[in-house]
Parts: C-alpha cells; sequence; structure tokens
C-alpha cells in the first residue's frame, strides 16, 4: 500500500447527500478535538490533508479520502462539543449514526479515538456500546500519548481497559501524531483490512 498516494474525495454534511459506494471503507470517530484530523495527516503524511485546530468542533462534515484507489478513508464529525448549537448537534449525530447504521455500505473498521489524557467520557463509552451492541469491527487509538510522562502513560495504559466494556477484548494503539507513536501499528491494521 503507497501511503503517499492519498487524496481527499469530499465532504458531506447531510446523510443523503453521500453516494453509495461499495469501496471498502474505515472510519475515524472520536469526541470533538480528540485528535481525528491530526491522526489522519499523519498516518498519510499530509499536513495539510485534514484541517486541525485548536479549536474544537472543526469538523463538521463527513470528510472521505481515497488511499491508493484500495480503501476509503471517513473522518466523522467530532462528537459531544458543549458550545455546538442544539440543531447541529442533532445533525451531527444524525451523520454519524446515518452512516454507521447503512449496511449497504463495506466499513470494515471504526477507528474510535479517545484522549489519553483523561479517563473515557460517557459519550466515548456511549460510542463503545453502541459499536458492540450493533457489532461493527472497531478498535482504540488512544491520543495525544506525547502529552504524558512515564508514570503517567504507564497509568493510563493498564486503566483503559477496565474504564470501557470489553475493554480486555479491545486492540488498543496508544498514538502520538507528534512523535508518530502508533502510526505503523495501525498502517498494519489498515493493509491487513486492505487486503482482503
Ligand atoms: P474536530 O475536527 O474539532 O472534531 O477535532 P479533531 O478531533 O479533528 O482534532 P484535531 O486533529 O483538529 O486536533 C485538536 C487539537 O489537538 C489541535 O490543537 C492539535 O494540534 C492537537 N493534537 C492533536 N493530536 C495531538 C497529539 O498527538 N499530540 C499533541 N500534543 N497534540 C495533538
Ligand atoms: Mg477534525
Amino acid at each position: 500500500m503507497n501511503y503517499h498516494k492519498v487524496s481527499f474525495l469530499a465532504s458531506y454534511g447531510l446523510l443523503k447527500q453521500i453516494p453509495p459506494s461499495s469501496k471498502i471503507e474505515i472510519a475515524f470517530a472520536g469526541r470533538s478535538n480528540v485528535g481525528k484530523s491530526s491522526l489522519i495527516n499523519k498516518l498519510f503524511n499530509r499536513k495539510g490533508l485534514a484541517r486541525v485546530s485548536a479549536v474544537p468542533g472543526k469538523t463538521a462534515t463527513i470528510n472521505f479520502y481515497d488511499l491508493d484507489d484500495t480503501v476509503h478513508i471517513v473522518d466523522l464529525p467530532g462528537y459531544g462539543y458543549a458550545k455546538v448549537a442544539k440543531t447541529e448537534k442533532v445533525r451531527w449525530a444524525e451523520l454519524i449514526e446515518g452512516y454507521l447504521n447503512d449496511e449497504s455500505r463495506s466499513m470494515e473498521l471504526v477507528v474510535l479515538l479517545v484522549d489519553s489524557r483523561h479517563p473515557a467520557t460517557r459519550l466515548d463509552i456511549d460510542m463503545i456500546d453502541y459499536l458492540i451492541e450493533t457489532e461493527k469491527p472497531f478498535i482504540i487509538a488512544l491520543t495525544k500519548m506525547d502529552k504524558l510522562n512515564k508514570t503517567e502513560r504507564q497509568n493510563r495504559l493498564s486503566s483503559i481497559a477496565d474504564e470501557i466494556p470489553c475493554g480486555g477484548d479491545i486492540t488498543i494503539v496508544p498514538f502520538s501524531a507528534e512523535t508518530g507513536e502508533g502510526v505503523e501499528a495501525l498502517r498494519e491494521i489498515i493493509e491487513e483490512i486492505a487486503s482482503y
């Protein structure tokens, strides 16, 4: 797989705008500001591919990227940003759920991003419950690992599995867009899915 062959395809703000597709899709989901866009940029070595912002709620659309004509990468809007208007929250929730519930698509993996600096939030746990209930394949990327010191890191890695439902059975990848930790692990997982 050529990770440099990545290109932006399209952004959609409404579910009905998303065209049907039979391509393998890997979706990235997580709380607003958790580092989804940064992770995507790091994974594909392209600084400006996905818009990064210190202001939460930047990605308000579903964004599709093509990876080497093989897999479509799907950047979902971040959930749980308090300052967004209720109507916007409803629209985002509809987009995320509507996309994930669309059985006609070949969505092969959800990479759920969880901030390593805090315990998983209620919304993270709701999302994990939803993914388990609907039998979606998913893994967790623990983001911003560079912000933890050695002790915090050890504590985080040992407690995360106890905080989340079925924690012991879920693949957890520590990740940092700063240091590149976790990039290889995620790429290997993507390669495996792409080679089905
Ligand atoms: P929304 O699109 O608003 O949902 O946010 P997002 O999840 O796409 O987050 P984004 O990648 O825009 O990053 C949010 C902020 O966190 C930015 O200020 C990033 O620079 C910072 N950030 C993201 N990943 C990392 C990381 O691995 N380490 C550090 N130190 N900062 C990070
Ligand atoms: Mg984003």
